[in-house]
């Protein structure tokens, strides 16, 4: 059974989201990523796309299947998913649920580093752009933008404090940290997620769901937003 998309709440729109991690190079043999395994912005691009959007998937390294019908252009580092994610608008929705890496490094080197007997290189690290913000900051801004938190502490005054700065619509904020005595685990990687959906006007504590669930909340939610619906 596939519903009819023609008659999805997201008809008509275009919906652009980043997932998965970046892997930003340190020379052709190695780089620096992160836990990410894009399964939450997959989720989503799979339900906006049920929903009946055109969906743009920016997506960095992940093992996993472009949804049928979404439109993926895979990249690598945060500069490419910043360049990328331009491209693809003007968007109605954007969603950005990629693990951008903060750092990446300065000056990867062409050839393969080698341990030449002094010791291990020093690394020097610069800053990333911040896609989310860069985008929500300028002229083709999408409508509703949604951002997530990656805390392992006080989720929601940095994820408050991330929907201001970024200048976000929601952010849905979700709690990293792993098992309790684990260094490893939990939703990093998992099916299953535990988020606060942040607003300008409150704050959302949801319960634990599938992130498939979560997926089909959010887009259900923004496209009740886009299309004016008032939730108490
Ligand atoms: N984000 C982004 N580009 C970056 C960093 C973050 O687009 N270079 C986006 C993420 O996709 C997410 C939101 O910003 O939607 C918050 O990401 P997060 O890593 O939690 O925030 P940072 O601002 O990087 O702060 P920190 O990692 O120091 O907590
Ligand atoms: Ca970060």
């Amino acid at each position: 059974f596939a519903p009819d998309r023609s008659k999805g709440l997201l008809a008509g729109k275009h919906v652009v989201i980043t997932a998965g991690p970046t892997h930003e190079p340190i020379d052709p043999v190695r780089y620096i990523a992160n836990r990410s395994s894009g399964k939450q912005g997959y989720a989503l691009a799979k339900a906006a796309y049920e929903a009946g959007a055109k969906v743009t998937l920016v997506s960095g390294p992940t093992k996993l299947e472009a949804p049928t019908g979404v439109d993926r252009v895979s990249v690598q580092t945060a500069q490419e998913m910043l360049k990328a994610t331009q491209a693809a608008l003007p968007a109605d929705i954007g969603i950005f649920a990629a693990a951008v890496a903060d750092w990446g490094v300065a000056e990867p080197s062409n050839g393969k580093m080698k341990k030449d007997g002094s010791g291990p290189p020093a690394l020097k690290l610069v800053e990333n752009p911040d896609v989310l913000k860069t985008i929500a900051m300028g002229a083709n801004r999408p409508r509703l933008v949604m951002g997530f938190a990656a805390e392992t502490a006080d989720m929601e005054t940095h994820g408050r404090d991330k929907l201001v700065r970024k200048n976000a619509n929601y952010i849905v904020a979700n709690n990293v940290a792993p098992p309790e005595g684990k260094a490893l685990g939990g939703v990093m990687g998992g099916d299953a997620n535990t988020v606060t959906l942040l607003t300008r006007d409150g704050s959302e504590p949801w319960p634990t769901m599938s992130k498939h669930d979560v997926a089909k909340k959010l887009i259900a939610r923004l496209a009740d937003d886009l299309t004016g619906i008032v939730h108490a």
